[in-house]
């Protein structure tokens, strides 16, 4: 096919198209082909059949048009040279069901494991391979492949390509675009577990995510090789395609006028006037989240336990001490549409508290020790989940675990009645309790995303972007 050249245009035509360009924030080339596609395809997309088929050795472009007028977010997708990579086949077409442009990169190692021609198709646009290539250059460029777009995925990131990113090489069009890309960069691990373990691997993977880089998965199960089992594969399609739909998902006003009730913090369960139970929570994540939520257009009402983090603006703040006051707290906010429960609740309270200080000198068994009884507090999660008349429509736990973190997730959902949990590991080597990253797995009736470990904030933003999802389409089971 011929290329077009914008230069030879006449000046008025090219301002007219440099202002459409603008305004709908694409390159000037990318309009000519948008206007290209609508002119071609109101001939009728049937015409197609009336032709011979392109003969794809000398005709790379496949038939189908490059960005369908529907497909409004555009996506650069770098297949990494995994065997993971054939899965990425099965992703172009998961992100163009989503509403996404997809322009495919191969790095020389993915074409051993896939064909430009077959990410070419799926993609409807012809896959780049060469950084030296004169023909890419003259029509998109390496510059402009990492800037016209709005998320640049990696998938498979093979732990040379995350080695290379991390130390800034561009020396293919992959990495030369990784580099000049100013977009964000969502990664999707697949190597073998003793590579992903490999302390190389870990201080790469910390500098990306230093550097701003997000990942979703690798998740844990079989490998390609033979007999080997861990945490490596690529995660699948789906939730690929989540991660991108979160990350590309408008925030503002995705929950314009939903009734959202969240709660966040420890709770302080009083021994005597001075001494409490508590936990580690900082309350940044429960927070996090109620900022999110504002700022997607929801009416918030947090419910806090002590923390030192401030009220987010644009929030309703109900202070609270103990379980039992979070409880009663809760139940006045109701009705909700959405009720988020992050705070660490104390799950037990001493049996009797002391109007004064306890003295060392009035334990009446001193050499045992002094021995406190404790009491069950109420589950806050469980109570509302099972409400008859005013149960949110939506109701969504955390579980914090430090073992089996999935398994015992899917426990919680079933035991508690609510409709997602986020679990998170809390071991103290994640440090997840106080800290300011988080790795959570979003846990449904019928499936587990692995999420990437990112902010706090970007955990709030994607779960707010998925409630907004879930709210979007028809009632199903996992999105009530
Ligand atoms: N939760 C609650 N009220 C409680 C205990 C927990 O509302 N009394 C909520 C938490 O806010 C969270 C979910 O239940 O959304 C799970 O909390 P977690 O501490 O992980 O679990 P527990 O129910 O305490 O169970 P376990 O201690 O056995 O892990």
């Amino acid at each position: 096919m011929a290329s077009l050249t914008v230069r030879q245009l006449d000046e008025k035509l090219k301002t007219l198209l440099r202002l459409r360009a603008a305004r709908n924030r694409r390159s000037m080339e990318d309009e000519v082909r948008v206007i290209l596609r609508q002119a071609a395809e109101a001939t009728g997309l049937e015409a197609l059949d009336l032709i011979e088929p392109p003969n794809p050795a000398a005709t790379p472009q496949p038939a189908r048009p490059a960005v369908a007028p529907t497909e409004t977010r555009r996506v650069v997708l770098i297949i990494g040279g995994g065997i993971a990579a054939y899965k990425s086949l099965d992703l172009i077409r998961r992100l163009r069901e989503r509403r996404c442009a997809v322009r495919c990169i191969l790095t020389a190692a993915a074409q051993e494991f896939v064909t430009p021609l077959a990410a070419g198709a799926l993609a409807g646009e012809h896959a780049f391979t060469d950084l030296f290539d004169p023909r890419s250059e003259l029509d998109v460029g390496h510059i402009r492949l990492a800037r016209d777009c709005d998320l640049v995925i990696v998938a498979p990131a093979t732990a040379d390509l995350m080695a290379k990113m991390a130390g800034g090489h561009a020396d293919d069009l992959a990495t030369a675009v990784l580099l000049a890309t100013d977009k964000p960069v969502l990664l999707a691990p697949a190597m073998n577990p003793q590579m992903w373990r490999h302390k190389a691997t870990r201080r790469n993977l910390a500098q990306l995510l230093q550097d701003g880089v997000r990942t979703v998965g690798p998740n844990a199960g079989e490998m390609a090789e033979r007999g080997e089992a861990g945490t490596g594969r690529m995660a699948e399609p789906m939730e690929i395609a989540a991660a991108v739909e979160a990350l590309l998902a408008p925030a503002a006003s995705a929950l314009a006028g939903k009734r959202v009730l969240i709660t966040s913090g420890p709770t302080h369960e009083p021994i005597d006037p001075v001494r409490y139970i508590a936990n580690r929570s900082s309350g940044k994540q429960g927070h996090a989240i109620a900022r999110a939520a504002a700022d997607a257009g929801a009416v918030v009402t947090l419910v806090s336990g002590p923390v030192t983090v401030p009220d987010p603006p644009g929030v309703t703040v109900t202070h609270v001490e103990s379980a039992r006051d979070m409880l009663a707290a809760v139940e006045a906010a109701l009705p909700a549409d959405i009720a988020i429960f992050a705070a660490a609740v104390a799950d037990w309270r001493a049996a009797q508290t002391s109007g004064q200080k306890l003295k060392k000198e009035a334990g009446d068994t001193p050499k045992e020790g002094f021995r406190l009884a404790l009491t069950e507090n109420p589950d806050i999660l469980s109570t509302i989940a099972h409400l008859k008349d005013t149960r949110p429509s939506l109701v969504i736990g955390f579980a914090a675990e430090t073992e089996r973190v999935v398994e015992h997730a899917k426990a919680k959902l079933k035991r508690k009645g609510c409709d997602w949990i986020l679990a998170n590991d809390v071991s103290p080597e994640s440090g997840v309790m106080g800290g300011d990253l988080n790795r959570v797995h979003l846990v449904t009736a019928d499936r587990v995303e692995d999420w990437p470990t990112q902010s706090k904030d970007e955990v709030a933003q994607m779960l707010i972007a998925r409630i907004a999802a879930a709210l979007a389409l028809p009632i199903r089971k996992d999105a009530r």
